[in-house]
Formats: structure tokens, C-alpha cells, sequence
């Protein structure tokens, strides 16, 4: 019998981190050829993740423009991957989540007549414009998906709601779980964690938080309020170091300098790789973010999360209170990050929470569901 020919798509840092542990099994099982095509909608952010895990890709549409806009990504990735899918037709494409990369391709493929399966389907928020141009995005994706690897049984709800036919809506676990089972060590160390650690003596290691802000939704004054608010708690509690890897985005590159350059308990830093990422998120005491993937991540770790967004498509870790929801005003960060910093109780109640997240057994689930469908 004729292998079975799985293409998986994916273009930024997050869709890497998350489809490379599907790849990395799709590959160990004899019954599919698996092919893989980067947009290159992000480039060294991109190129960090593929490193980590040692995949290199079979196509690379390079796409990626500084400031690049949502018309040049579309445009660029539904024009480049025809051509691929025309090439290697493909049983069926994967896509991942919620990016301009993942919508592009769904439509392409769609155009083609080819399957799509959709990795981390059933997300929502049930407001297009927040996160923007994400929910769209992966609402779009739904509409052309064959197969729904929902990684909770609230997202797996979400589709069949929106009338999915149950027996294509799958709940595998977030692969990210699958991710991180990978890459936390015991034996770690890194200049700018040596830094954060030994700053906070007598507390030793329990007073470190890192930073991740980068939501196109919060560029402008939503991302201003939250460095202010950040900036006052942290010139309240120098003890406190705060780590912040800079997403390459020019905007925010600005935004950051401006606002926290001269604060000497901050260190404004590259983007991390994934594994040194995942071993600081390991060893902080808590994380201010704006990012999804960051959100299941800290949860796994049971690290209390601070979300800074109006809205969240992963009220999983809300419920099971290790993420809190403080939006994007000054007053409400600045209220929320102290309240965590000198309550224990708050702080207990959200680290001790459970990880709704998944097993790290998702990638498996998603090539059984594969093999069972296309190979009978
Ligand atoms: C994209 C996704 C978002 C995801 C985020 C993860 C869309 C519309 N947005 O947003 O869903 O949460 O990735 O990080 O799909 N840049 C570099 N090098 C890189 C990466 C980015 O220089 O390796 C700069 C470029 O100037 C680029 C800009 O950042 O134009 C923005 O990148 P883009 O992919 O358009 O948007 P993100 O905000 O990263
Ligand atoms: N991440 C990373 N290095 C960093 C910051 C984040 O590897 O310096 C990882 C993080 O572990 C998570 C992913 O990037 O898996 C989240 O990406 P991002 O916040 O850019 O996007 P989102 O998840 O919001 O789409």
C-alpha cells in the first residue's frame, strides 16, 4: 500500500513549537509520507523552533517583511503554497491554530479539494476583532476543516455547537504539552536567569517573572498601559526582576525601549529559543503575557499567569485559576501584579490550580486518528 502523504503547514513561532512534536511522530510511523512546508512568516523566530527540534523543512516560501501587513502574508502564503499542494498532493493538510499562515493555507487547500485537519481547532472567543485577526482566523479554518484535533473537551463543545458533525471533532491535548515535556531540564543555567535569581536574595529563586507582550490587537495604547503598569509595580519592588524577550516586531521593539529601558530591574532581551524559554518559565515566580500559547504553558507548570487581554479563548486555566484575566488598563495590571506580589494566599491559590491543558500525549493521538482515517 501507498504511503499516505501528510502535509503540515506552518509559519510562526508558536505553529513551530506545536506542530513539531506532530511532525517528529508522523515521522516515526511507516504508514505516511510526511512533508513539511514553512511559510517563513516569521523568520529567526521561525528558525529558533525548527533548530530545537531538528526538523528542517521540505519547502520554504520565505515570506516574511519587515512590518509585514495582514494583506502581505494572506497574499504571499495562499500564492506560494498552491503551488506546493499542486506539487506534492497532498491526502491531507495540516494546519495549526489561529495565524494568517493557518487561514491562508485552509483556503488554499479548500481551492484545491484537498482535506484539511486542523491542530488546536475550536478556540474561541466569539469576538473577531479580539484577538485580532486570530478568531476569524481559526473560525474561518473550521469552516473548511475535515479534521478537528480540539485539545480540551470545552473547544471540542465550541465546534459542535457551531454544528461540526461529532464523529470529525477529536480532543487530543494541546501538542504544546507534548512540547514542553521535551524541553524543561533539571540542570539549567543562562546569564540573564542568573541575573533574575540571584538578585532576589534572601528570597533566592522565587521572585523572578517574565514578560511576554506582543498582540497586534495591543500595539498603540493598550501595550503603553501595560509597561506603565508594569513599570510602577516593579519601581515599588526592586527586589522583584523582571526578564522580558522582546518579540522582533519593530513596533514593540520601540514601545519597549521607550518604556522600560532605564528601569534597572528590568532586562529587555532577544527572543528566547524554546528550550531556554521553557526553563525560565519553569523557574519564575509568575508570568505577565498577552500570548495564547504562554498561557497553556504556564499552566502545565503551574505558574500563575497575569493574562493582559480583554479576552481569552482559554478559560480552561481561568477556571482552574491559574490564569487570571486583568485586561489591558494601567490601573487593573498595576492592581492585579501587586496584589499577586505581596498576597500569598492569592498567590498559592493560583499555583497549586491543575493543568488543563493535556498529557503530552497529543501528537500520538493526532497520527492514530490519521492512520484509522486514511489508511482504512
Ligand atoms: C503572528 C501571528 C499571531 C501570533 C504571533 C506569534 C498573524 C496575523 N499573527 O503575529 O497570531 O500570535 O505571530 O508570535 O498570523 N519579525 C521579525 N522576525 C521574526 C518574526 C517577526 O523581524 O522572526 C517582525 C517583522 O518585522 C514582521 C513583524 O515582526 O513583519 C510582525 O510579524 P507578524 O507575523 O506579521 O505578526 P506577529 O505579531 O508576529
Ligand atoms: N516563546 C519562545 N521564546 C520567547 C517567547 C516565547 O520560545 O522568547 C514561546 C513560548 O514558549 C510559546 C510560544 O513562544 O510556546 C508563544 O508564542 P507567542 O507568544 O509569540 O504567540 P501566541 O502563542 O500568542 O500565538
Amino acid at each position: 500500500m501507498s504511503k499516505k502523504k501528510i502535509l503540515i503547514v506552518f509559519g510562526t513561532r508558536p505553529e513551530a513549537i506545536k506542530m513539531c512534536p506532530v511532525i517528529n511522530e508522523l515521522k516515526r510511523r511507516k504508514e505516511f509520507a510526511t512533508i513539511v512546508a514553512v511559510t517563513g512568516q516569521h523568520r529567526e523566530m521561525l528558525d529558533q523552533v525548527l533548530n530545537a527540534f531538528s526538523v528542517i523543512p521540505d519547502f520554504d516560501l520565505a515570506i516574511m517583511k519587515e512590518s509585514q501587513s495582514l494583506f502581505d502574508i494572506t497574499i504571499n502564503v495562499i500564492e506560494g503554497i498552491k503551488d506546493v499542494i499542486i506539487k506534492v498532493v497532498p491526502d491531507v493538510v495540516l494546519v495549526h491554530g489561529d495565524t494568517s499562515t493557518a487561514f491562508a493555507t485552509a483556503l488554499a487547500a479548500y481551492y484545491l479539494q484537498i482535506p484539511v485537519g486542523h491542530v488546536e481547532a475550536g478556540l474561541r472567543t466569539n469576538n473577531i476583532y479580539s484577538p485580532f485577526p486570530e478568531e476569524f482566523n481559526r473560525e474561518a479554518v473550521s469552516l473548511i476543516t475535515e479534521f478537528h484535533f480540539a485539545p480540551t473537551k470545552a473547544t471540542k463543545a465550541n465546534l459542535i455547537k457551531e454544528g461540526k458533525l461529532p464523529k470529525k471533532v477529536y480532543v487530543t491535548g494541546n501538542t504544546v504539552i507534548d512540547a514542553l515535556k521535551t524541553t524543561v531540564i533539571d540542570d539549567y543555567s543562562h546569564p540573564d536567569l542568573e541575573w533574575a535569581i540571584k538578585a532576589d536574595e534572601p528570597d533566592s529563586n522565587s521572585r523572578f517573572v517574565l514578560f511576554t507582550a506582543h498582540r497586534r490587537e495591543n500595539l498603540g495604547e493598550p501595550m503603553k498601559n501595560m509597561f506603565r503598569a508594569v513599570k510602577r509595580v516593579l519601581n515599588e519592588h526592586r527586589q522583584v526582576k523582571l526578564v522580558y524577550p522582546v518579540h522582533l516586531n519593530p513596533v514593540i521593539q520601540e514601545i519597549a525601549m521607550r518604556e522600560f529601558g532605564d528601569c534597572p530591574n528590568i532586562r529587555l532581551i532577544k527572543p528566547l529559543d524554546v528550550l531556554d524559554f521553557h526553563n525560565f518559565m519553569s523557574r519564575a515566580y509568575l508570568i505577565l503575557t498577552d500570548s495564547g500559547g504562554v498561557q497553556e504553558e504556564a499552566a502545565s507548570l503551574g505558574k500563575p499567569v497575569l493574562v493582559m487581554r480583554d479576552t481569552t479563548e482559554r478559560p480552561e486555566g481561568i477556571e482552574t485559576g491559574v490564569l487570571k484575566l486583568v485586561g489591558t488598563e494601567e490601573k487593573d495590571i498595576y492592581r492585579e501584579f501587586g496584589r499577586l506580589l505581596t498576597d500569598p494566599s492569592i498567590y498559592k491559590g493560583m499555583s497549586s490550580a491543575e493543568n488543563p491543558y493535556g498529557d503530552g500525549q497529543a501528537s500520538v493521538r493526532i497520527a492514530d486518528i490519521l492512520r484509522d482515517s486514511l489508511t482504512k
